[in-house]
């Protein structure tokens, strides 16, 4: 790896928007090592590659500590000191909360919540030990919604949108900066993923994930406290701050309830 080159840790970087912030990371001067749970990451590797960078993968179910140990082992075995952490990894789950298998729900928690706040506390001790680093959380505007019909997802988010704010509040006086990336309705397999493509939402317009990757990593080397990607996100986002949570809630059942795609 060159010693020019800063290192960063992509979590989910097999596609979507934590594909297109690896390959961010790599244009602008990062080399990487790059995790997800399926074969895919392997892809994303070459790709990134391809545009200068330094790429190692862990292939490991993040919603597990034994997934995010192997990570923390690869980035141990790298030696490099972690200059940015890009904690992306995230999956929803749509449906009614009572209608879905409970081990996919808890699935949804231990990946958004769980996995990735352990990965946080392992390199974000690491940072503070140094004093330096860079740390994003990709949370989401649907944190800022009770989210009928991914009710559990949208709880996550309002989890990590939370808990990032807080997380950099407690750094203040260090020179580590945390940033959440807020993305709205982006264009990835997250809505085939969680079984939604038969929702409005899910068959809606959406964001290019490229843009929102770039969005977030500028806020990130800005040390920005948190960025809404996208002029309509920005805008749902504050009307969500004064809206009242039951009007919200009913609000995404039109977006979310299972056959609420337009035809
Ligand atoms: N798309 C949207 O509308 C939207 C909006 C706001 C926020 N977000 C957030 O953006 C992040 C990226 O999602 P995306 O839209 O880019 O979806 P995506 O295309 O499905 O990508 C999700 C990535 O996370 C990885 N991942 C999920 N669960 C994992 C686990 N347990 N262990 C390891 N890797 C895991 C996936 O890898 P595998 O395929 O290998 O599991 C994949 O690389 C998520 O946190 C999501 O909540 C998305």
């Amino acid at each position: 790896m060159s010693a020019s080159r800063q290192f960063a840790i992509v979590t989910g970087a097999s596609s979507g928007i934590g594909r297109e912030l690896a390959k961010v990371c790599a244009r602008e001067g990062f080399d990487l090592l790059i995790a997800a749970d399926e074969p895919e990451i392997e892809s994303a590797a070459n790709e990134i590659r391809a545009l200068g960078a330094t790429v190692e993968t862990v292939k490991a179910d993040l919603a597990t500590t034994e997934g995010v140990d192997q990570l923390i082992d690869a980035a141990k075995r790298i030696g490099r000191p972690v200059d940015a952490l890009l904690a992306n990894a995230g999956h929803g789950l749509g449906h009614g909360f009572l209608d879905q298998d409970f081990a996919e729900a808890r699935h949804v928690i231990d990946t958004n919540v769980t996995g990735t706040l352990y990965l946080i506390h392992r390199i974000g001790n690491d940072m503070r030990r140094r004093n330096a680093g860079r740390i994003m959380i990709v949370g989401s505007i649907a944190g800022f919604m009770p989210g009928s019909f991914q009710a559990v997802y949208n709880g996550s988010k309002a989890f990590l949108d939370s808990f990032s704010f807080a997380l950099r509040e407690e750094l203040r006086d260090t020179e580590i900066t945390v940033t959440c990336l807020m993305p709205g309705a982006t264009d990835t397999k997250f809505f085939e993923r969680a079984g939604m493509l038969d929702t409005s939402v899910g068959t809606g317009a959406k964001e290019d994930p490229a843009d929102v990757a770039r969005t977030g990593f500028d806020a990130m080397m800005r040390g920005d406290g948190d960025i809404v990607s996208g002029f309509k996100n920005k805008v749902s986002s504050a009307a969500a701050n004064v809206i009242p949570a039951g009007v919200l809630a009913k609000q995404h059942r039109k977006q979310a309830e299972p056959g609420s795609a337009k035809s």
